[in-house]
């Protein structure tokens, strides 16, 4: 089989095309067949050296893949050979809180990812593609989209008619808009980009607000709403946004911490957090039961991933590397049989 494995130093340039031999699935487990993947801003930050700097090479990157059961194991259960699936981002994760051992267990970063024609995984930690998706569409949901749903759908429900603040327009944010709109929450949507914006209210977004143009966009979002504030906010700006996220929010808000697009360390004021009542929540993607229950989500409703582009996976460098200059809106994947 051929996998694409970064080599040598961390950078993007040590991603190499490399023929491995074929894996063979052991006890309870399944040999899948790689027919799309799609990147992350996790992945290009793990490829860069930057997620966890001690990360062992060679490895294969990517967390979020789709494909079809081609072999099984001895006593491999739940599973048939042609079963369409997507395996879990945190591998051992299959229910109830999070633990040390379960966070660990993540693919692209410490174990090998998807980038890959061929891979094993344990029965248990693949999750059935929803009626109705294509290959490409399934490998956008198992980091991003699950992401989006434990934050509105984790600790604490979003209700209908609530309102919920998404910031830009990249993967986990676009979900969180339509997740938000399934739910009946009014979305404000932030972007860098007027022409995003349109492109949000498309999906359904409430209100937009230019974050260049706006600097002060939290309150904004507070006068939107008449002064009372926004219930949810969708935090993935990370050190610059967070101050500003926290202005955004109603007394008694929560806040679903998830990303570092701008920096992991920043300075913040923590009286508006007891003032108010707010709830700050870190989200890391989350489980097996959530994904399912996603899934089922996803299919009643038809809800289709948005995709910007799709690239032939043996580009993956190019890809990895557009994400770093923040044209998409939604997701960037690969296709295996392209
Ligand atoms: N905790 C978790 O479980 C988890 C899971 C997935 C992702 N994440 C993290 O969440 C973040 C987003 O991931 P992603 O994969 O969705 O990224 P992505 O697709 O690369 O999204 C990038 C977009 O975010 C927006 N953005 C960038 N800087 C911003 C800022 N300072 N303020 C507001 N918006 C900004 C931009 O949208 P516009 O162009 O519209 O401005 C940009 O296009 C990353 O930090 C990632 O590591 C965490």
């Amino acid at each position: 089989m051929k996998a694409v494995v970064l080599r040598g130093a961390f950078g993007i340039e040590n991603m190499v095309l490399t023929d491995l031999p074929d894996p063979i699935p052991g006890p309870g487990q399944a040999l899948v067949r790689i027919k799309a993947a799609s990147l992350n801003y996790r992945d290009w930050l793990m490829v860069m050296g930057r997620y966890n700097p001690k990360q062992p090479l060679p490895f294969i990157p990517l967390s979020d893949g789709a494909g079809e059961v081609v072999a099984l194991g001895p006593g491999a259960q739940g599973l048939r050979i042609g079963d369409r699936v997507m395996p879990l981002f945190a591998q051992g994760w299959l229910a109830g809180p999070p633990t040390k051992d379960r966070l660990r267990q993540t693919l692209g970063g410490p174990f090998d990812g998807v980038l890959t024609e061929l891979a094993v995984f344990p029965c248990e930690s693949l999750v059935p593609i929803p009626t109705g998706l294509s290959n490409v569409q399934a490998a956008t949901l198992p980091c991003a989209a699950l992401t989006a749903w434990t934050a509105l759908f984790g600790s604490r429900r979003v209700q209908p008619g609530e309102t919920v603040l998404v910031q830009g327009t990249g993967g986990v944010s676009i979900f969180a808009l339509q997740f938000a709109v399934l739910a009946g929450a009014r979305v404000i949507v932030t972007s860098s980009s007027s022409a995003k914006l349109e492109r949000a209210t498309a999906l359904g977004a409430w209100a937009t607000i230019n974050y260049r143009e706006t600097p002060a966009w939290g309150r904004k979002a507070k006068a939107l709403t008449d002064g009372q504030g926004v219930d949810y906010v969708v935090e993935v700006g990370g050190a610059a946004t967070i101050q500003e996220s926290l202005q955004a929010l109603a007394p008694g808000g929560h806040m679903a911490v998830i990303g570092v697009l701008s920096g992991g360390v920043g300075t913040l004021s923590l009286l508006p957090v007891l003032m108010q009542a707010i709830t700050l929540q870190g989200v890391l993607v989350g489980h097996r039961d959530g994904f399912t229950a996603m899934n089922r989500a996803i299919a009643a409703h038809e809800l289709q991933p948005v995709i910007d582009r799709v690239w032939p996976w043996q580009q993956a460098g190019q890809a990895l590397q557009s994400l770093e200059t923040a044209q998409h809106f939604g997701k960037i994947c690969l296709d295996f049989d392209a």
